[in-house]
């Protein structure tokens, strides 16, 4: 079969995808399939018409890619693809809808409003810590963390978007586990000096990761049955990640769910390739499944 692996796009997380899309093809290609990378532009259903391939892999991330765009076209075209469909990737990429289908599973997440840009920029609009951050991009991209009342309301940046998420910041430990079809490959603890930001997620070193994490058995039990949970809600379909942040000194009420990415990070540093390998599988047959398992 011919593989098309689109990465690249013009999303905030264009780098991280470039990554994650070039570890996939040399992964496919060892596992025998025929493999053309494309990068993802204004062309791409052209390019798509003339390669004719037999399944999309997705490894884009962020706006465009994740958010169902990009599944809108393929769907249109009838290409079968990885991951996520249009609905699922739509959801789960706008913070505050995927937040109303946790908590219509039952599922524990932070309290939040939404607010426009100035009136996060005025005043506090939730007692500190708290988070601010784009509804719709990943990767700790324009995440801000905001800690004591006296530093005063952020300063955002211009290409914050003008609705913004803030968020109540859960303090303790991040936890993060992989959705494979109807199973949770594991969880993982993740260890970093200080924030989870994003040269922590991709700089060789920034952070360390804990494989089964070493947390009591309930709190690693109730992120596989969120995870799983959190995936089925919003319809995702393939492989899915759903992060966590657990305050260890209130047991399993200090268990939050803070986001499912249907485009997990597939980059040398990232997550889900480890949990597929605790498994046993190899990052090739982790791959191979994800094109087995595409549809449209
Ligand atoms: N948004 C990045 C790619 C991740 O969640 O892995
Ligand atoms: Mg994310």
């Amino acid at each position: 079969p011919l593989i098309v692996v689109l990465k690249g796009g013009t999303s905030a997380e264009r780098e991280v995808s470039l990554s994650t899309g070039h570890e996939c093809a040399k992964a496919l290609e060892g596992e025998g399939f025929q493999v053309i990378e494309v990068d993802a532009g204004p062309d791409l259903a052209a390019r798509l018409a003339e390669i004719a391939p037999d399944v999309v892999f997705n490894a884009l991330h962020g706006r465009w890619g994740e958010d169902g765009c990009v599944q809108g076209i393929l769907e249109w075209m009838r290409i079968p693809y990885t991951h996520s469909g249009v609905l699922a990737s739509a959801l789960a990429m706008d913070k505050e809808r995927s937040k109303q289908t946790y908590v219509a599973a039952g599922l524990p997440v932070a309290a939040s409003v939404l607010a426009t840009k100035a009136e996060v920029e005025a005043d506090h609009v939730l007692t500190p810590p708290y988070v601010v951050k784009p509804y719709n991009e990943g990767s700790s991209v324009g995440v801000y963390l905001v800690n004591e009342a006296a530093n005063g309301p952020p300063k955002l940046s211009d290409d914050m978007p003008d609705v913004v998420m803030v968020e109540a910041f859960v303090p303790g430990r991040e936890l993060t586990a992989t959705v494979m079809g109807d199973r949770c490959l594991g969880v993982t603890d993740i260890l970093t000096d200080g924030w989870y930001d994003y040269d922590a997620k991709y700089k060789t070193g920034g952070s360390r990761h804990v494989l089964p994490a070493e947390v009591p058995a309930e709190i690693y039990a109730a992120c596989e049955d969120y995870a799983l949970r959190a995936h089925q809600a919003l319809g995702c379909r393939g492989v899915s990640r759903t992060d966590f942040r657990w305050d260890e000194d209130k047991g399993l009420s200090g268990l939050i769910l803070l986001e499912t990415n249907t485009q997990p990070g597939m980059t040398p540093t990232s997550l889900s390739p480890e949990q597929a390998a605790l498994q046993g599988m190899t990052f090739g047959q982790f791959c191979k499944w994800m094109v087995e398992d595409a549809s449209c």
